[in-house]
């Protein structure tokens, strides 16, 4: 079923991730194409509250798509969690004539989206931007390779260090709740060890592996996904040196470096395709779906699955990390 639909705004919201600048450029020259008027939102839900709503036309992406971060800015709303809240931001949409939305973020920004599109029946479509991966109905999410590739080039670096100290590295990732950039940057750093949310034990392994070492080897590399609180690797590193006094310790945590930097190709073609295809959905009479890409076809799924359905981590790799570093 096709709606008419005259003017789409676009906002960022939640953590930023690499690529949601292509993103937005593609929902905002997809409504040129449509012919349907366009408008930015500046500092996602908080702007919508605030009234920083503005057109945007063909020039005011231009420019953009080779730039981390968001040109719409980002922040995480406390004030939309309120009925008030998000009165307000109704209220100003309205103002600006606007009738649909494209809202580009991870859980809470889908979260936000479900409740205002559910109490003012506005339509409204998500795009997956977080560099965490863990959102379901697309494998992946714009910003997880680039966060990726960043965390993988650290690594690298840090491994020239470690090889030269014969040092015992462990590395800090971001992933508060998934463990997917960790056990990726795992298996693509050749790290020995990797600690994810997802899975427990490894503790054990690697004391196991470090006492029956049998290589020459004398470095290791592991990789810890943050816990609640930045730091885990800190109390991981120090209940190592517990259990090995004699071995060189050191920890590094990566932190928002990987939130940043020139997104990779591919999240700049995902966050095209991702884009354009929202606008396609609002036009052809979607709302309340996110926006992904599952076995490199477009597929539009419901908030709520896309918030609480499981999004795993591919339990091959898990096993091939453990066989290729370990063996
Ligand atoms: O959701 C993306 C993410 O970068 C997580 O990996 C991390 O736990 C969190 O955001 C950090 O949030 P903030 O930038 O608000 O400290």
């Amino acid at each position: 079923m096709s709606t008419q639909i005259n003017k789409i705004a676009v906002f960022t919201s939640g953590g930023d991730a690499p690529g949601m600048n292509a993103c937005v450029r593609a929902t905002v020259r997809t409504c040129i194409n449509y012919g349907i008027n366009v408008a930015g939102i500046t500092g996602g839900y908080d702007g919508m509250i605030h009234d920083r709503i503005f057109p945007m036309e063909a020039s005011s992406v231009a420019n953009i798509i080779q730039y981390g971060g968001t040109v719409l800015k980002s922040a995480r709303s406390e004030e939309f969690r309120t009925t008030e809240g998000r009165k307000q931001a109704f209220d100003n949409l309205q103002k600006h004539g606007i009738d649909a939305l494209v809202a580009i973020g991870g859980n809470g920004t889908y979260t936000g989206a479900l409740k205002f599109q559910e109490e003012f029946n506005i339509p409204v479509i998500g795009c997956p931007g977080t560099i965490d991966n863990d959102l379901s109905g697309t494998d992946y999410t714009i910003g997880y390779d680039t966060a990726t590739n960043t965390a993988v080039d650290a690594i690298d670096k840090i491994r020239d260090t470690a090889d030269a100290h014969n040092r015992v590295f462990f590395v800090e990732v971001m992933g508060r709740h998934s463990g997917h950039i960790a056990l990726n940057a795992a298996l693509a750093g050749g790290a020995e060890g990797v600690f994810i949310p997802e899975k427990n034990g490894e503790f054990h392994s690697i004391l196991d592996y470090h006492k029956n070492k049998t290589r020459e080897k004398q470095f290791s590399i592991f990789v810890v996904a943050e816990g609640e609180e930045d730091g885990r690797a800190y109390e991981l590193a120090k209940k190592f040196q517990n259990h090995f006094p004699e071995a060189d310790t050191r920890v590094t945590v990566l932190g928002h470096i990987q939130r940043g930097g020139k997104p990779s190709a591919n999240d700049r073609i995902l966050a095209s395709r991702l884009g354009a295809h929202a606008v396609k959905g609002l036009v052809d009479g979607k709302s309340g779906y996110a926006v992904g890409v599952i076995n490199n076809e477009i597929v539009f799924t419901p908030f709520k699955e896309a918030i609480y359905g499981e999004k795993s981590i591919n339990e091959n790799l898990w096993i091939l990390n453990g066989i290729l570093t370990r063996s």
